[in-house]
């Protein structure tokens, strides 16, 4: 096959590796255009990562998103013939990596894929298909004639079939979807960034993807620890070649999700009632010294409230009651909320009503649901509230902000 075989369809265009090391090269693909990764707002776009490793063995690890199968090959070929590659790795089956395998396998006829037991599964379950692929279990090692990969498995991390592969020699460690995130960008290196960015995305990517795992990831950094890392490729945006400690660092911070003095108010509003509770409790809060993001869901998406509840010390939900329910976007970012499995919240729930009243009572029970230790019975106005019942709020934020105080010097 000649190199133009492997070039974008549809675009003629050609692409380029980028040099990890005189033996690995970045071959993956930019999503400037993604805005929405199943139901989580990008809105910097993303990269799909995958990685050549020039090795007797020449070895593709993981590949991209399946529309995005000619930019890889394009990228590889710039390298090698792609036909010239022995061995495929699948870190992790989700889409985003291998959706471009089966053409990938097709075009190229590796000797072998391997992936691990659970990825086995997950290829078959997905692809449906006759392809023999090796399973490798924690520990394995695959030499490639002048280098070594070394597998560590990372079940639930964020899938059961997650694993990394470890580059020996190169002391490269190939991470997943582990400390990545969505940030699309033409530098490949996380220390040609802005490091507000690479902060804020790689919390957004911890809050809506790694977050319900932490435990698992206490125990990874743990196992890292013991491996000597001089440079991590995560799957999606930029690769760390410094600052290791750094993202390990939040990463430690992230999963243990400590007490603090961060209050995110989370409501929506139809006359502007729970818009005003919300107001006051806002104010009971800031009077005890506490600090607040306060997000109208009409104007906040699900995936920003997770990345600020992250590292948040309480959680406010209010909710109007509509048909005897809560309000439908309150509903939808509490079951987001609740799947992410946030933790050490204290909480509260409030909300106003027309006639029956059952909004904040829902919000109160998802909370609880949640494990949230809620501050008090939930405030629930008839209508709008008057003066009293602004009262009330306002004592409310005082009494989550007194309870969070207490959390944190616990
Ligand atoms: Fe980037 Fe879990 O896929």
């Amino acid at each position: 096959m000649s190199k133009g075989d492997f070039r974008n369809r549809g675009s003629g265009s050609s692409f380029g590796a980028v040099k990890l090391n005189d033996h690995v090269y970045w071959v993956g693909a930019v999503d400037w255009t993604l805005r929405d990764f199943h139901g989580y707002a990008t809105d910097r776009g993303t990269t799909y990562n995958a990685y050549l490793v020039m090795a007797d063995k020449i070895t593709l690890i993981d590949t991209v998103k399946a529309p995005f199968c000619g930019e890889l090959l394009s990228r590889i070929a710039s390298v090698v013939d792609p036909g010239k590659i022995d061995y495929i790795v699948s870190n992790h089956a989700e889409m985003d990596h291998s959706g471009a395998l089966p053409e990938v396998i097709a075009r190229v006829k590796p000797e072998k894929v391997f992936a691990s037991a659970k990825g086995v599964e997950a290829l078959q379950a997905h692809f449906h298909w006759d392809q023999p692929v090796t399973a490798v279990q924690d520990g394995d090692t695959l030499s490639l004639g002048n280098r070594t990969l070394s597998f560590v498995l990372t079940k639930m991390l964020h899938w059961p079939d997650s694993m990394f592969s470890y580059l020996v020699e190169d002391r490269l460690l190939f991470a997943q979807d582990a400390f990545g995130m969505h940030l699309a960008s033409s530098e490949r290196f996380a220390d040609e960034l802005d490091k507000g960015v690479l902060e804020y995305e790689a919390a957004k990517y911890y809050a809506n993807i790694v977050l319900p795992f932490s435990a698992i990831v206490k125990k990874t950094i743990e196992k890292a620890a013991a491996i000597d890392i001089a440079t991590i490729a995560p799957d999606h945006g930029p690769i760390w070649r410094r600052d290791l400690e750094w993202i390990l660092g939040l990463y430690a911070r992230w999963a243990d999700q400590a007490p603090n003095t961060k209050a995110v108010i989370v409501y929506d509003t139809m006359w502007g009632s729970t818009g005003m509770m919300a107001r006051e409790i806002e104010e009971g809060l800031v009077s005890e010294g506490m600090r607040v993001r306060s997000m109208r869901l009409r104007e906040s998406h699900r995936s920003d409230v997770a990345t600020e509840v992250l590292e948040a010390g309480a959680l406010l939900v209010g909710s109007p009651t509509i048909n005897n329910n809560l309000f439908p976007t309150v509903a939808d970012v509490l079951s987001y909320l609740k799947g992410l499995r946030p933790k050490n919240l204290a909480g509260a729930a409030f909300g106003s009503y027309g006639w029956s009243g059952e909004g904040a009572k829902q919000v109160a029970e998802a909370l609880a649901s949640m494990r949230v230790d809620l501050v008090g019975d939930p405030i629930n106005t008839e209508y709008v509230p008057d003066l009293d019942a602004l009262a009330r709020c306002r004592d409310l934020g005082v009494q989550v902000g007194q309870k969070m105080k207490q959390r944190v010097t616990l």
